[in-house]
Protein backbone atom coordinates (compact mmCIF):
# COMPACT_ATOMS: atom_id res chain seq x y z
CA UNK A 1 0.00 0.00 0.00
CA UNK A 2 2.63 2.41 1.05
CA UNK A 3 4.59 1.89 -2.44
CA UNK A 4 1.65 2.34 -4.56
CA UNK A 5 0.91 5.68 -2.67
CA UNK A 6 4.83 6.74 -3.40
CA UNK A 7 4.47 5.58 -6.60
CA UNK A 8 1.30 7.63 -7.14
CA UNK A 9 3.32 10.48 -5.91
CA UNK A 10 6.30 10.39 -8.04
CA UNK A 11 3.38 10.56 -10.78
CA UNK A 12 1.67 12.90 -9.91
CA UNK A 13 4.64 15.24 -9.50
CA UNK A 14 6.08 14.71 -13.02
CA UNK A 15 2.87 15.67 -14.54
CA UNK A 16 2.70 18.65 -11.82
CA UNK A 17 6.52 19.65 -12.81
CA UNK A 18 5.99 19.67 -16.64
CA UNK A 19 2.46 21.58 -16.34
CA UNK A 20 4.47 24.55 -15.10
CA UNK A 21 7.05 24.75 -18.03
CA UNK A 22 6.89 25.25 -21.39
CA UNK A 23 5.27 22.50 -23.19
CA UNK A 24 5.76 21.54 -26.68
CA UNK A 25 3.18 22.86 -28.75
CA UNK A 26 3.33 20.14 -31.03
CA UNK A 27 4.43 16.66 -30.26
CA UNK A 28 5.09 13.69 -32.98
CA UNK A 29 5.69 10.33 -32.32
CA UNK A 30 7.17 7.44 -34.02
CA UNK A 31 5.33 4.33 -32.58
CA UNK A 32 7.48 1.42 -33.22
CA UNK A 33 8.05 -1.83 -31.45
CA UNK A 34 4.27 -3.35 -31.74
CA UNK A 35 5.96 -6.34 -33.67
CA UNK A 36 8.72 -7.08 -31.31
CA UNK A 37 6.38 -6.44 -28.19
CA UNK A 38 4.50 -9.13 -29.43
CA UNK A 39 7.12 -11.47 -30.57
CA UNK A 40 8.39 -11.02 -26.93
CA UNK A 41 5.17 -12.49 -25.23
CA UNK A 42 4.84 -15.80 -28.28
CA UNK A 43 2.20 -13.68 -29.92
CA UNK A 44 1.72 -13.17 -33.66
CA UNK A 45 2.76 -9.63 -34.47
CA UNK A 46 -0.95 -8.61 -34.78
CA UNK A 47 -1.46 -8.82 -31.27
CA UNK A 48 1.14 -6.07 -30.95
CA UNK A 49 -0.87 -3.35 -33.57
CA UNK A 50 -4.07 -4.67 -31.56
CA UNK A 51 -2.21 -3.35 -28.14
CA UNK A 52 -0.51 -0.69 -29.73
CA UNK A 53 -3.98 0.89 -30.17
CA UNK A 54 -4.31 1.53 -26.28
CA UNK A 55 -1.48 3.43 -26.23
CA UNK A 56 -2.56 5.82 -28.78
CA UNK A 57 -5.88 6.08 -26.69
CA UNK A 58 -3.26 7.20 -23.76
CA UNK A 59 -1.26 8.88 -25.82
CA UNK A 60 -4.08 11.30 -27.06
CA UNK A 61 -6.01 11.67 -24.02
CA UNK A 62 -2.50 12.58 -21.69
CA UNK A 63 -1.63 15.16 -24.63
CA UNK A 64 -5.27 16.59 -23.86
CA UNK A 65 -5.28 16.68 -20.28
CA UNK A 66 -1.52 18.59 -20.91
CA UNK A 67 -3.25 21.46 -23.23
CA UNK A 68 -0.97 20.16 -26.23
CA UNK A 69 -2.10 22.04 -29.32
CA UNK A 70 -0.84 19.30 -31.59
CA UNK A 71 -0.15 15.65 -31.68
CA UNK A 72 1.22 13.72 -34.45
CA UNK A 73 1.28 9.95 -35.30
CA UNK A 74 3.12 8.25 -37.42
CA UNK A 75 0.53 5.00 -38.00
CA UNK A 76 1.39 3.73 -41.43
CA UNK A 77 4.54 4.45 -43.98
CA UNK A 78 4.65 4.27 -47.60
CA UNK A 79 6.99 1.41 -46.89
CA UNK A 80 5.03 0.07 -44.98
CA UNK A 81 3.36 -1.32 -47.82
CA UNK A 82 5.90 -3.60 -48.12
CA UNK A 83 4.94 -5.41 -45.31
CA UNK A 84 3.22 -9.16 -45.49
CA UNK A 85 -0.26 -8.73 -47.13
CA UNK A 86 -2.23 -10.11 -43.88
CA UNK A 87 -0.47 -7.21 -41.48
CA UNK A 88 -1.02 -4.68 -44.22
CA UNK A 89 -4.79 -6.13 -43.62
CA UNK A 90 -5.02 -6.21 -40.53
CA UNK A 91 -3.43 -2.67 -39.75
CA UNK A 92 -6.19 -1.24 -42.09
CA UNK A 93 -8.76 -2.81 -40.08
CA UNK A 94 -7.94 -1.94 -37.14
CA UNK A 95 -7.61 1.37 -38.17
CA UNK A 96 -11.01 1.42 -39.28
CA UNK A 97 -12.38 0.15 -36.28
CA UNK A 98 -10.20 2.36 -34.12
CA UNK A 99 -11.90 5.40 -35.85
CA UNK A 100 -15.43 4.45 -35.55
CA UNK A 101 -14.88 3.47 -31.99
CA UNK A 102 -12.82 6.66 -30.99
CA UNK A 103 -14.90 9.36 -32.99
CA UNK A 104 -16.83 10.01 -29.72
CA UNK A 105 -14.02 10.35 -27.58
CA UNK A 106 -12.90 12.65 -30.26
CA UNK A 107 -16.16 14.63 -29.85
CA UNK A 108 -16.06 15.01 -26.20
CA UNK A 109 -12.44 15.95 -25.85
CA UNK A 110 -12.93 18.36 -28.82
CA UNK A 111 -10.41 16.83 -31.01
CA UNK A 112 -10.16 17.62 -34.54
CA UNK A 113 -8.91 14.75 -36.55
CA UNK A 114 -6.51 14.96 -39.82
CA UNK A 115 -4.84 13.25 -41.66
CA UNK A 116 -1.15 13.46 -43.22
CA UNK A 117 -0.48 11.62 -46.54
CA UNK A 118 -1.52 10.73 -49.29
CA UNK A 119 -4.81 9.04 -48.22
CA UNK A 120 -6.78 8.69 -51.72
CA UNK A 121 -4.83 5.81 -52.64
CA UNK A 122 -5.94 4.14 -49.63
CA UNK A 123 -8.15 1.19 -49.45
CA UNK A 124 -11.26 3.16 -50.16
CA UNK A 125 -13.19 1.63 -46.51
CA UNK A 126 -10.43 3.13 -45.38
CA UNK A 127 -10.64 6.69 -46.53
CA UNK A 128 -14.64 6.58 -46.48
CA UNK A 129 -13.84 6.32 -42.50
CA UNK A 130 -11.42 8.29 -41.93
CA UNK A 131 -12.83 11.57 -44.68
CA UNK A 132 -15.99 11.41 -42.39
CA UNK A 133 -14.24 11.59 -39.15
CA UNK A 134 -12.49 14.22 -40.38
CA UNK A 135 -15.46 16.15 -41.56
CA UNK A 136 -17.00 15.64 -38.15
CA UNK A 137 -14.04 16.76 -36.02
CA UNK A 138 -12.97 20.07 -38.24
CA UNK A 139 -14.54 22.49 -36.13
CA UNK A 140 -12.99 21.09 -32.96
CA UNK A 141 -10.37 22.89 -31.69
CA UNK A 142 -8.49 21.89 -28.49
CA UNK A 143 -6.48 19.82 -29.84
CA UNK A 144 -5.75 18.58 -33.56
CA UNK A 145 -4.80 15.09 -34.11
CA UNK A 146 -2.68 14.75 -37.01
CA UNK A 147 -2.43 10.69 -38.16
CA UNK A 148 0.17 9.82 -40.46
CA UNK A 149 -1.11 7.67 -42.99
CA UNK A 150 0.36 6.49 -46.17
CA UNK A 151 2.38 9.11 -45.30
CA UNK A 152 6.35 9.33 -46.12
CA UNK A 153 8.03 12.72 -45.91
CA UNK A 154 9.80 12.48 -49.24
CA UNK A 155 6.35 11.66 -50.69
CA UNK A 156 5.14 14.66 -49.24
CA UNK A 157 7.87 16.95 -50.96
CA UNK A 158 7.39 15.19 -54.38
CA UNK A 159 3.94 15.89 -53.98
CA UNK A 160 4.88 19.84 -53.01
CA UNK A 161 7.24 20.19 -55.64
CA UNK A 162 4.86 18.79 -58.05
CA UNK A 163 1.76 21.50 -56.89
CA UNK A 164 4.45 24.61 -56.98
CA UNK A 165 5.64 23.52 -60.40
CA UNK A 166 2.06 23.40 -61.62
CA UNK A 167 1.14 26.69 -60.37
CA UNK A 168 4.21 28.30 -61.45
CA UNK A 169 3.42 26.90 -65.05
CA UNK A 170 -0.40 28.10 -64.75
CA UNK A 171 1.39 31.90 -63.29
CA UNK A 172 -0.24 31.53 -60.00
CA UNK A 173 3.14 32.35 -58.40
CA UNK A 174 6.47 33.34 -59.72
CA UNK A 175 9.83 31.34 -58.37
CA UNK A 176 10.77 34.63 -57.23
CA UNK A 177 7.86 34.36 -55.02
CA UNK A 178 8.58 30.61 -53.81
CA UNK A 179 10.17 30.90 -50.20
CA UNK A 180 9.45 28.34 -46.96
CA UNK A 181 6.30 29.45 -46.06
CA UNK A 182 5.17 28.89 -49.97
CA UNK A 183 6.88 25.47 -49.55
CA UNK A 184 5.04 24.80 -45.59
CA UNK A 185 1.48 25.69 -47.40
CA UNK A 186 1.95 23.10 -50.20
CA UNK A 187 2.99 20.12 -47.50
CA UNK A 188 0.44 18.08 -46.21
CA UNK A 189 1.33 19.42 -42.60
CA UNK A 190 0.16 22.62 -44.18
CA UNK A 191 -1.99 24.09 -41.23
CA UNK A 192 0.45 23.03 -38.48
CA UNK A 193 3.57 24.48 -36.92
CA UNK A 194 7.23 22.82 -36.78
CA UNK A 195 7.44 19.72 -34.37
CA UNK A 196 8.90 20.61 -30.79
CA UNK A 197 9.91 17.30 -30.05
CA UNK A 198 9.77 14.11 -31.71
CA UNK A 199 9.77 10.72 -29.70
CA UNK A 200 10.61 7.61 -31.05
CA UNK A 201 9.90 4.02 -29.24
CA UNK A 202 11.57 0.84 -29.54
CA UNK A 203 14.80 1.20 -29.45
CA UNK A 204 15.35 2.19 -33.06
CA UNK A 205 17.77 5.81 -33.53
CA UNK A 206 16.42 6.55 -36.91
CA UNK A 207 13.79 8.91 -38.59
CA UNK A 208 12.22 6.57 -41.39
CA UNK A 209 11.20 8.89 -43.92
CA UNK A 210 9.07 10.95 -41.31
CA UNK A 211 8.55 14.69 -41.00
CA UNK A 212 11.78 15.62 -42.84
CA UNK A 213 10.82 19.65 -43.14
CA UNK A 214 8.87 19.86 -40.23
CA UNK A 215 11.67 18.57 -37.77
CA UNK A 216 14.15 20.55 -38.87
CA UNK A 217 14.71 21.82 -35.47
CA UNK A 218 12.46 19.24 -33.20
CA UNK A 219 14.36 17.87 -29.89
CA UNK A 220 14.87 14.35 -30.54
CA UNK A 221 13.56 12.02 -27.91
CA UNK A 222 14.24 8.12 -28.37
CA UNK A 223 13.30 5.53 -25.70
CA UNK A 224 13.62 1.82 -25.52
CA UNK A 225 9.64 1.14 -24.31
CA UNK A 226 8.08 -0.34 -26.93
CA UNK A 227 4.88 1.27 -28.11
CA UNK A 228 1.87 -0.77 -26.62
CA UNK A 229 4.00 -0.35 -23.32
CA UNK A 230 3.99 3.50 -23.74
CA UNK A 231 2.50 4.94 -20.88
CA UNK A 232 1.28 8.88 -19.82
CA UNK A 233 4.22 8.01 -17.42
CA UNK A 234 6.59 7.57 -20.28
CA UNK A 235 4.96 10.83 -22.04
CA UNK A 236 5.55 12.69 -18.97
CA UNK A 237 9.49 11.67 -18.87
CA UNK A 238 10.23 12.58 -22.85
CA UNK A 239 8.47 16.07 -22.05
CA UNK A 240 10.57 16.67 -18.94
CA UNK A 241 13.20 15.93 -20.84
CA UNK A 242 12.78 18.14 -23.63
CA UNK A 243 11.77 20.58 -20.97
CA UNK A 244 15.53 20.24 -19.87
CA UNK A 245 17.02 20.92 -23.06
CA UNK A 246 18.07 24.97 -24.43
CA UNK A 247 16.42 25.47 -27.89
CA UNK A 248 19.39 27.66 -29.39
CA UNK A 249 17.98 27.60 -33.01
CA UNK A 250 21.54 28.89 -34.28
CA UNK A 251 22.02 31.49 -31.80
CA UNK A 252 24.61 31.26 -28.76
CA UNK A 253 23.67 30.18 -24.80
CA UNK A 254 24.30 34.12 -23.73
CA UNK A 255 22.21 35.33 -26.39
CA UNK A 256 19.37 33.58 -25.52
CA UNK A 257 19.94 34.24 -21.76
C1 LIG B 1 5.02 -0.07 -35.38
O1 LIG B 1 5.43 -1.29 -34.91
C2 LIG B 1 3.70 -0.14 -36.13
C3 LIG B 1 3.79 0.10 -37.57
C4 LIG B 1 4.88 0.35 -38.24
C5 LIG B 1 2.56 0.05 -38.32
P1 LIG B 1 6.18 -2.35 -35.83
O2 LIG B 1 5.15 -3.19 -36.49
O3 LIG B 1 7.12 -1.68 -36.73
O4 LIG B 1 6.95 -3.21 -34.75
P2 LIG B 1 8.43 -3.76 -34.86
O5 LIG B 1 9.32 -2.58 -35.16
O6 LIG B 1 8.45 -4.76 -35.97
O7 LIG B 1 8.71 -4.36 -33.53
C1 LIG C 1 8.01 3.53 -38.94
O1 LIG C 1 8.17 2.30 -38.34
C2 LIG C 1 6.60 3.68 -39.42
C3 LIG C 1 5.57 3.74 -38.39
C4 LIG C 1 5.78 3.78 -37.10
C5 LIG C 1 4.23 3.78 -38.86
P1 LIG C 1 8.83 1.08 -39.13
O2 LIG C 1 8.92 -0.03 -38.15
O3 LIG C 1 8.09 0.81 -40.37
O4 LIG C 1 10.26 1.67 -39.47
P2 LIG C 1 11.56 0.97 -40.05
O5 LIG C 1 11.24 0.51 -41.43
O6 LIG C 1 11.93 -0.14 -39.14
O7 LIG C 1 12.58 2.06 -40.03
MG1 LIG D 1 9.06 -1.14 -36.59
Amino acid sequence: MEKILVFAAIKMNLEERIKHQPLPRHIAIIMDGNGRWAKGRGKLRVFGHENGTKAVRTAVETCVKLGIEHLTLYAFSTENWNRPKLEVKTLMRLLISSLKKEIDTLQKNNIRLQALGDISSMPPKVFQELTQVMEATKSNSTMTLNLALNYGSRDELTHCMREIAQKIKKNIISIEKIDETVINEHLYSRNLPDVDLLIRTSGEQRISNFLLWQIAYAELYFTDVFWPDFTDQHLYEAIANYQKRERRFGKTSEQLN
